[in-house]
């Protein structure tokens, strides 16, 4: 298997990468910017259709970042997985959700090794990206690989590598953002090591497929823990009077010990959790911990705030509009933003949903402005139906209140609040405007 690190070495690998999603597609640009052959494997017709006419589908990559790719002859997508057989190294980046019982749903990763394992063939290098539980690479993908006859370790290597992809942050990329390896015997560890090395500027070889499946996890848990305790503190202070944001920001100045903003190690309240990694990916290991006889119980505890927080929302909206002799049920409501963090048109888990679909069952008569989501997609457990209603000063002075869920860098927010009658801010937005605060309530 000393050909494929020559291969690596002399750029003649071919990278498959399996799912061209958020994370699939700038791995690709990735690999492809590195100077290797990327072919990309996806089982969404509609996608790999757009990569091939050199058109993105994710906001925050530009078409001529994928036009660029398509024009010499090192990148392709296809999905036909026959040609699974053309590649080196194949990377995983498929989905792995929550079922409906908040429990582990594989069923993607399942699929995609069946698809792979009629193809894999000697020497080639498997690397899990999906975040999931420790053990899975071992338990789960490899007995699928191996069904067709070839062994890991002796036929075909096998590693994990959590994705780090930080959608729409400019501070970093792929190829900046230190790459955590973790290989299921020695070889495959040092292969997946050499690949990852060629294109990133750190890799952090770690012992084993769990340490890493692990290192992941523990990531996502500390965030969620981490904002989980802002969202009570938020509160807690909110009910003495004292504004947490500003005591946040206070705090954030100590230059130990205490998250920085500058090192993106600072933690902000909000309406809820939102995107496809924190609300889930904890809940990977609270199952898995079950197999070993545990409770995570800061994991439950996180999860409990967290998903109170839309309701601690609509509640402060519903004093807002009582105070001014108004009920929720036929109110106007303009919630803005859809996306579940700032500039990005991903709306996945965000809380945004939540707080529509809960006004809406409390009879507010709610529409929603995102210019990054000009209607809402079908989501597995969503169907809002709704249309961007555009920002005029008509729209924003005909609402009973705005609410303020997803901080976009887009909207001018003293104009927001100039407009409105009522503004509730989950984000600190209007942390700035000086203009008509007595109609602002932060929650
Ligand atoms: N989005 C993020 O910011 C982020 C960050 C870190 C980690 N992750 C993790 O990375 C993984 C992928 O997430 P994502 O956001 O890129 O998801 P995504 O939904 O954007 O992309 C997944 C892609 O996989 C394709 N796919 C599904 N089943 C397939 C199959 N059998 N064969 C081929 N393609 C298939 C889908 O059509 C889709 O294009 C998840 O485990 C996620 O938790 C995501």
């Amino acid at each position: 298997m000393n050909d494929l690190a020559d291969r690596i070495e002399d750029r003649d690998a071919v990278v498959g990468i399996v799912g061209m999603g958020y994370v699939g597609l700038p791995l690709a640009h990735a690999f492809w910017e590195c100077g290797f052959r990327v072919l990309g494997f996806d089982i969404d017709a509609e996608k790999v259709e757009a990569l091939q006419d050199g058109r993105s589908y994710i906001k925050h990559i530009p078409s001529d970042q994928v036009a660029e790719m398509r024009r010499g002859d090192r990148f392709a997508a296809t999905t036909d997985f026959s040609r699974l057989g053309e590649t080196d190294a194949i990377l995983i980046c498929v989905p792995t959700p929550l079922t409906e019982m908040r429990e582990p749903d594989l069923t993607f990763l399942q699929r995609t090794a069946e698809q792979m394992q009629p193809h894999l063939r000697q020497g080639q290098l498997v690397v899990l990206e999906s975040t999931t539980y420790p053990g899975t690479t071992r338990d789960v993908l490899r007995p699928i690989l191996e069904g067709g006859g070839l062994a890991a370790g002796e036929d075909f290597l096998l590693a994990f590598s959590p994705e780090r992809e930080d959608p729409g942050n400019p501070d970093f990329t792929t190829r900046t953002i230190p790459k955590v390896v973790g290989g299921f015997d020695e070889a495959s560890r040092h292969a997946a090591c050499a690949l990852y090395g060629a294109c990133v500027e750190r890799v952090v070889s770690v012992g084993s497929l769990e340490v890493a499946e692990a290192t992941k996890l523990t990531e996502n848990i500390y965030r969620a823990v981490n904002i989980a305790l802002v969202n009570e503190l938020k509160v807690i202070y909110g009910r003495m009077g004292i504004d947490v944001w500003e005591v946040l920001e206070a705090a954030g100045t100590k230059p130990f010990g205490f998250g920085r903003k500058e090192n993106k190690t600072f933690f902000t309240p909000g309406p809820g959790l939102g995107g496809h990694c924190i609300p889930i990916d904890p809940f990977y290991l609270t199952w898995k911990a079950r197999e070993f006889g545990l409770a995570t119980r800061f994991i439950e505890l996180a999860g409990e705030i967290n998903t109170s927080m839309p309701d601690f929302v609509v509640q402060a909206l519903m004093v807002a509009l009582n105070d001014r002799g108004k009920a929720v049920r036929g109110a106007k409501v303009l919630v803005l933003g859809l996306a579940y963090k700032p500039d990005v048109d991903d709306m996945r888990e965000s809380p945004s949903i939540v707080l529509i679909e809960k006004l809406r069952a409390l009879g507010a008569d709610v529409a929603y402005n995102d210019p990054h989501i000009p209607r809402t997609p079908r989501q597995r457990e969503h169907d809002l139906r709704m249309e961007s209603l555009p920002l005029s000063e008509k729209t924003l002075a005909d609402q009973d209140a705005v609410l303020i869920a997803t901080s976009h860098s887009d909207y001018d927010y003293a104009w927001i609040v100039a407009q409105s009658r009522l503004v509730i801010d989950t984000r600190n937005a209007t942390a700035e405007v000086t203009e008509g605060r007595e109609r602002i309530v932060k929650a």
